[in-house]
C-alpha cells in the first residue's frame, strides 16, 4: 500500500527518493510523487509507475532535503492530482501520508469556511492546509498543532520551504523508521527502503513527532513530553534482492521455500526431546499446561495458516483452537478469556486489520503474541512478543514462502504445546523428525513438479474454479483458490469437499474445472467419493495427491502426485506447492501482472 521516504543530508536527493520508492514498488501502488526544498518547494506527481515519476523529474531539482510516496488510492480516484505530495495554498508546506484520517471531512469544512480551496478527493489534503492554519515560525509546533485536531491513522512526512534542512515526521498506528548514514538521515514507511543506506535505524511509535536534520534527531510526543529511543541494528535479511535468474519474484520465492523452511524451522525442533523450542513463545510449562484455548488471527494467506494452526494445536496439543478472520474479529465484541493465547499471523507485520484484532485482545486483557515475518514491524513490535518465521523479505504480492513458513512455524508451535501436554517422547520424536524432513520434499517436489501446464491451462479456460479439500487440505484449498484469483483474476471458490453436495454443486457443468487436494490421509476416501459426485456432472479434475495413489490418479484428468507425508497436519507444505505454480503459470497464459495484480498491496495498512 502507500509508502514514504524522506532525506535529509548534503546529496541530490531526488535519485535517493526514487530508489526507496522503487523499493516499495513491491507493496502495491497507483501513482507516485516527491517534493524537493530549494528555494522553495519543487514537487513532481505522476500517475502510474516510479518510472513515469523518474522521467518527469529528469532534469532534477536540486536539494538535499526531500519527501516522496507512493499512492494507493483509498479516497479518490487514481489521478495525478489525488497523489502526494499535498501542499498547502501557499505552496510552502508539502505532506505525503499514509493511513486514513477518518475526521478529515469536518476538519475540511472547517477549513473550507475560512476560505481555502481544496484541490484534490483526498482525506491527506486537510492536513497541509491545518499545519499552515498554526504555522507561525516553528515546524514541530505547528505539525503538533495540526495533528492534536485528528482523529485517525497516519505516518507523515512534512517539508517546509522555510525549513530546507530539516523535515518533520509523526506516527499514529502507521509505521516510520529512520535511519542514520554518515552525516544524512534517511525515513522511510518500510525498513526496506534504508537496506544498503543505513545500518542503524530508529522506529518512531504511536503520537510521536520527530524533527529530522542530516546530523540528528529530537524526538517528542504529542503532549509535548521530549523522549528518546535507543537506535538498532537494521535486520541482516533487509538486503534488497532482486529476481536473480527468475522471470519474477514470484516464482523466485516459490523456488525458495526450500531455503526458507529450513531457516524457519532451524534450530526449533528437539529431536531428543522429542519438542520444540520458540524463543520468543517462551512461556513455563505450567503456563503452557494451563492454556485454555489459542485464537489465531490474521487475514488472507495468513488467515489460511492460521487453520492449519488451529489444527495443529487442538490435534498436537488437544487445546481447544480456532482461527479468525482479523477484520471480524474486533468487531464482534469477542470474549477473551484470560486463559486464552492468541496468535497474530502476518507476513509484513503491518496489517490494519490485525493490529486492529491485536489491540482489542489487549485492551480485555488478553494476552497475544506475533507469529510474523518482517522483523521490526508493527505486530512484531505491539505484541512485543512472538516468533519470527524468517521466509525472507517476500516481494511479490501474492504470498508463497510466507505461507508456509507461517505453517511450518504453527506446527512447530503446536509440537512445542503437544510435547508438554499430551504428546509422548516417541510421537514428538517421529512428528519432529518428519518436520524436519519438510525442506528436502518441497526441493524434491520443485525439481519435478509435474502436469502443471496442463492444470493452468484448464484453470485458465474456466469460467470459474471450484477449489476443494477437507481438514487442512480444505485450507490449501481456500489458500490455491486466492493465489489463482490474485494472480490470474479467474473466479474461483473453495468449499470443504463435502459442502458441494450441500448447493454449489449446482453450478458444476460440463467443463466446469475442479482442483481437488486429496493427500493420502484420513479423509482421502470420503473426498474421493466427493470428486466423484462431481466429475458425474461433467466437472474436469485435477487432483494433488500423495505419489503413488494410482486410483486418485486414475479418476483425474490432470493428476498432480507430491511427495508423501506421514501426518497429515504436514501435508499442507507440500500440497499447496502445485497450487502455487498453477496460479503462476495461469498467470503467465494469461498476460497477467504477476508480481504486482491491479488492485493489490502488499501490505494492507488501511482497515
Ligand atoms: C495473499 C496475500 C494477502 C495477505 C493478507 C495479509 O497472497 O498476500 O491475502 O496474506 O493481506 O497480509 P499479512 O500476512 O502481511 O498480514
Amino acid at each position: 500500500m502507500c509508502g514514504i521516504v524522506g532525506y535529509v543530508g548534503s546529496r541530490q536527493a531526488v535519485p535517493l527518493l526514487l530508489e526507496g520508492l522503487r523499493r516499495l514498488e513491491y507493496r502495491g501502488y497507483d501513482s507516485a510523487g516527491v517534493a524537493v526544498v530549494r528555494d522553495g518547494l519543487h514537487l513532481v506527481r505522476r500517475v502510474g509507475p516510479v518510472a513515469n515519476l523518474a522521467k518527469a523529474v529528469a532534469v532534477e531539482p536540486p536539494g538535499g532535503t526531500g519527501i516522496g510516496h507512493t499512492r494507493w488510492a483509498t479516497h479518490g480516484v487514481v489521478a495525478e492530482p489525488n497523489a502526494h505530495p499535498h501542499l498547502d495554498s501557499t505552496s510552502r508546506i508539502a505532506v505525503v501520508h499514509n493511513a486514513i484520517i477518518e475526521n478529515h471531512a469536518a476538519i475540511l469544512a472547517l477549513l473550507e469556511q475560512e476560505g481555502i480551496q481544496f484541490r484534490s478527493e483526498t482525506d491527506t489534503e486537510v492536513l497541509p492546509h491545518l499545519i499552515r492554519k498554526f504555522y507561525q515560525g516553528d515546524p514541530v509546533e505547528a505539525v503538533r498543532a495540526a495533528l492534536l485536531l485528528v482523529q485517525g491513522t497516519y505516518g507523515i512526512a512534512v517539508a517546509f520551504a522555510d525549513h530546507p534542512d530539516v523535515l518533520i515526521a509523526a506516527r499514529n498506528g502507521s509505521p516510520l523508521v529512520l535511519g542514520k548514514g554518515e552525516g544524512e538521515t534517511f525515513l522511510a514507511s518500510d525498513p526496506q527502503a534504508l537496506a544498503g543506506h543505513a545500518r542503524q535505524v530508529m522506529y518512531l511509535e504511536d503520537r510521536e513527532i520527530v524533527l529530522i536534520t542530516a546530523e540528528a534527531w529530537d524526538i517528542t510526543r504529542l503532549d509535548g513530553v521530549r523522549i528518546t529511543h535507543a537506535l538498532e541494528e537494521l535486520a541482516t535479511e533487509l538486503v534488497w534482492s532482486g529476481k536473480g535468474s527468475y522471470a519474477h519474484h514470484m516464482l523466485k520465492e516459490i523456488h525458495e521455500q526450500p531455503e526458507s523452511l529450513r531457516r524457519c524451522l532451524s534450530g526449533r525442533v528437539v529431536l531428543d526431546q522429542g519438542g520444540a523450542k520458540l524463543g520468543g513463545l517462551d512461556l513455563p510449562p505450567s503456563e503452557i499446561a494451563n492454556i485454555t484455548r489459542v485464537g489465531l488471527l490474521g487475514c488472507g494467506t495468513s488467515f489460511h495458516a492460521s487453520l492449519v494452526g488451529a489444527a495443529a494445536m487442538e490435534n498436537l496439543a488437544r487445546i481447544p483452537a480456532f482461527a479468525e478472520v482479523a477484520s471480524e474479529f474486533r468487531h464482534r465484541n469477542p470474549v477473551i478469556d484470560q486463559g486464552a493465547l492468541f496468535l497474530a499471523v502476518s507476513q509484513s507485520g503491518e496489517t490494519a486489520d490485525t493490529l486492529g484484532a491485536i489491540r482489542e485482545v489487549q485492551l480485555k486483557g488478553g494476552r497475544v503474541m506475533g507469529v510474523v515475518n518482517s522483523v521490526g514491524s508493527s505486530i512484531a513490535r505491539t505484541c512485543g512478543h512472538g516468533v519470527y518465521v524468517h521466509s525472507g523479505p517476500e516481494i511479490a504480492v501474492a504470498s508463497t514462502k510466507a505461507f508456509t513458513s507461517q505453517v511450518a512455524a504453527l506446527l512447530v508451535a503446536g509440537l512445542m504445546f503437544g510435547r508438554t501436554r499430551i504428546l509422548g517422547l516417541h510421537e514428538g520424536q517421529s512428528f519432529g523428525r518428519e518436520l524436519l524432513g519438510v525442506p528436502e520434499l518441497v526441493e524434491r517436489y520443485l525439481d519435478a513438479p509435474g502436469a502443471i501446464d496442463a492444470a493452468a491451462e484448464l484453470v485458465s479456460g474456466g469460467k470459474y474454479v471450484f477449489f476443494f479439500g477437507r481438514g487442512v487440505s480444505h485450507a490449501v484449498a481456500m489458500e490455491g483458490a486466492l493465489k489463482l484469483k490474485e494472480v490470474a483474476y479467474v473466479p474461483c471458490m473453495s468449499y470443504p469437499a463435502a459442502e458441494m453436495k450441500h448447493g454449489p454443486i449446482a453450478l458444476i457443468d460440463a467443463n466446469t474445472p475442479v482442483v481437488a487436494v486429496v493427500p493420502d490421509d484420513t479423509m482421502r476416501d470420503k473426498t474421493l467419493s466427493n470428486v466423484q459426485e462431481v466429475k458425474a456432472r461433467g466437472a474436469r479434475i485435477i487432483i494433488v495427491h500423495t505419489e503413488g495413489d494410482v486410483y486418485a490418479a486414475a479418476l483425474a484428468d490432470v493428476s498432480i502426485p507430491v511427495p508423501r507425508t506421514h501426518s497429515s497436519l504436514i501435508s499442507p507444505l507440500v500440497t499447496v506447492l502445485p497450487l502455487q505454480l498453477i496460479a503462476y503459470r495461469a498467470g503467465i497464459m494469461l498476460d497477467r501482472d504477476i508480481d504486482r495484480p491491479r488492485n493489490l498491496a502488499k501490505s494492507v495498512t488501511v482497515e
